[in-house]
């Protein structure tokens, strides 16, 4: 084991240990010490999920990146293992960026990655080259290939930036043989997405571009993850530097998702994209197959453009998003919390039609910050009412809330009086279908974030909150007359 590693492992294990649990999320994955960002290598290996990240031990802010490593069986409860890679060679000396992994035939486990290294360009400025690597283990040490890097700036096609190419999602295909699918910048042109086809892992051919940005969605694409879905071909990204579009997409970065069909020469056909999450903090997701056949999604919960404003000194920073059963239904991704979060459910405390009329109401029994909450919004009497909100993370001084305006079909998530003393993005807004201000709404809030399923999970909107965790309490409020029904419980590990 490299010097590098060693060091990471050893530093990892002593500062954790100083971190009590009550100061991280209960149910979320977060940053062992340090610095966390992207999923990578989600995985299902030997009986368990594997997630690595994107992991800066010695900082909370970015810094050379390691891979982080934890370890499930339910995906909600983690156990950390060790550090399962440290920038400790010469292609990835200036960071193991974002990968993937999966179980070979022997029963190794494959981790395929960026490795980023310098290169002295022209005028004798260093410039940092992206690769695609990879390293084989047990499930817990892992040794680099000797033959790294496999794909490199010779495999990129016409105008692609062997500066910007990274993050390789690696499957293995029914008839045998390898996929992946690697980000890419096509100079000038903004990002895409390439495929390239292995039959052992070593060398690589570029088979298709398989989507391709032209300025459409920000500039640089990253993350890529692509796969069937009930019946359709899915691919989800994440955007560099976007512009708003509507309140369909905001301003820096983003996730999206193409859907669509392959035609019959294998290309695909994308015939439509919408946001993957309308909140403030999601980036970067991955996907998993479980052995019973669910696609499940997990995200960076964080945004890039706040990330680096929290105090220095924090001993970790970054979760990970709750993960998402993933559906495809009538042209949209549809997510809906995993399943599994439901056994963390103690007595549901519930509520069946409280009318509520200008002004704030709180009910008996709801409260906490650790709550999976289940609610349903209608008009009072016929007429439609101007607001109806949530508000959470609450006390005298401070709450987070979600608001839902049916006369302008809106939903906001608000956490302006989360405690924050930062001029960041405090608000995001999302359309919503409703019918005549009917809306159901499924809330999850761990310690430090809330995350909104719309509807039937049609949208998703994530957030995270720094809000003391005395603040517990939890209102509602309508301005205007509305009538809803409420079921809560506390969600414990
Ligand atoms: C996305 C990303 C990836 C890269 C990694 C570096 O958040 O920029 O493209 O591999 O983070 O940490």
């Amino acid at each position: 084991m490299s010097q590098p590693l060693r060091d990471a492992r050893r530093y990892e294990e002593e500062k954790a240990r100083l971190i009590p649990p009550q100061d991280r999320p209960a149910f979320h994955l977060s940053a062992r010490v340090g610095w966390m960002n992207d999923p990578n290598g989600f995985s299902f290996h030997d009986g368990q999920y594997h997630m690595f990240y994107q992991y800066h031990p010695y900082d909370s802010r970015w810094g050379p990146m390691h891979w982080g490593h934890a370890v499930s069986a339910d995906l909600l409860r983690w156990r950390y293992l060790p550090a399962a890679m440290a920038p400790d060679m010469p292609y990835d000396r200036e960071g193991c960026f974002s990968g993937s992994a999966i179980t070979l035939q022997d029963g190794r486990q494959a981790l395929m990655y960026t490795g980023v290294s310098e290169e002295l360009g022209p005028g004798g400025e260093l410039k940092k080259i992206q690769t695609q690597n990879l390293a084989f283990g047990d499930g817990v040490d892992y040794r680099k290939f000797e033959g790294n890097p496999v794909i490199t700036a010779a495999d990129l096609p016409e105008g692609g930036s062997r500066f910007d190419f990274r993050d390789p999602k690696l499957w293995a295909c029914e008839g045998g043989g390898y996929r992946c699918i690697v980000a890419n910048d096509h100079i000038g042109e903004g990002g895409r997405m390439l495929l390239y086809r292995s039959d052992d892992l070593a060398h690589w051919t570029l088979e298709r571009v398989v989507a391709e940005n032209r300025g459409r969605l920000g500039l640089m694409w990253e993350c890529p993850d692509l796969f069937t879905l009930d019946g359709r071909e899915v691919l989800l990204a994440s955007a560099q530097d976007m512009l708003p579009v509507g309140f369909e997409y905001h301003n820096g970065n983003g996730t999206f998702c193409l859907l669509g069909h392959r035609d019959a020469a294998g290309g695909y056909v994308w015939e439509r994209d919408h946001a993957i999450d309308y909140g403030i903090d999601f980036y970067a997701p991955q996907t998993v197959l479980t052995p019973d056949g669910r696609r499940v999604m997990i995200g960076w919960m964080q945004n890039w453009d706040t990330c680096n404003l929290h105090v220095k000194s924090t001993p970790w920073f970054g979760q990970m998003s709750l993960p998402r059963e993933l559906r495809v239904e009538n042209g949209r991704l549809i997510q809906r919390p995993l399943r599994e979060l439901e056994a963390l459910r103690g007595e549901a405390v519930a509520y069946r039609n409280v009318e509520i009329e200008d002004g704030e109401l709180s009910l008996p029994g709801i409260l906490g910050r650790t709550v999976d909450m289940e609610i349903e919004i209608e008009p009072a009497e016929g007429e439609l009412f101007n607001r109806f909100a949530v508000r959470f993370a609450k006390d005298a001084e401070h709450h987070t809330g979600f608001s839902f305006r049916p006369r302008e079909s809106v939903v906001k998530v608000d956490r302006k009086f989360s405690g924050s003393r930062r001029a960041i993005i405090h608000q995001r807004r999302a359309k919503v279908d409703h019918d005549h201000g009917r809306l159901k709404l499924r809330l999850i809030l761990d310690r430090f974030s809330v995350e909104a399923f719309i509807g039937d999970g049609e949208k998703v909107m994530s957030a995270t909150i720094g809000t003391d965790a005395n603040a517990r309490d939890i209102a509602f409020f309508a301005d205007g007359k509305a009538r809803f029904s409420v079921r809560m419980w506390t969600l414990t590990v």
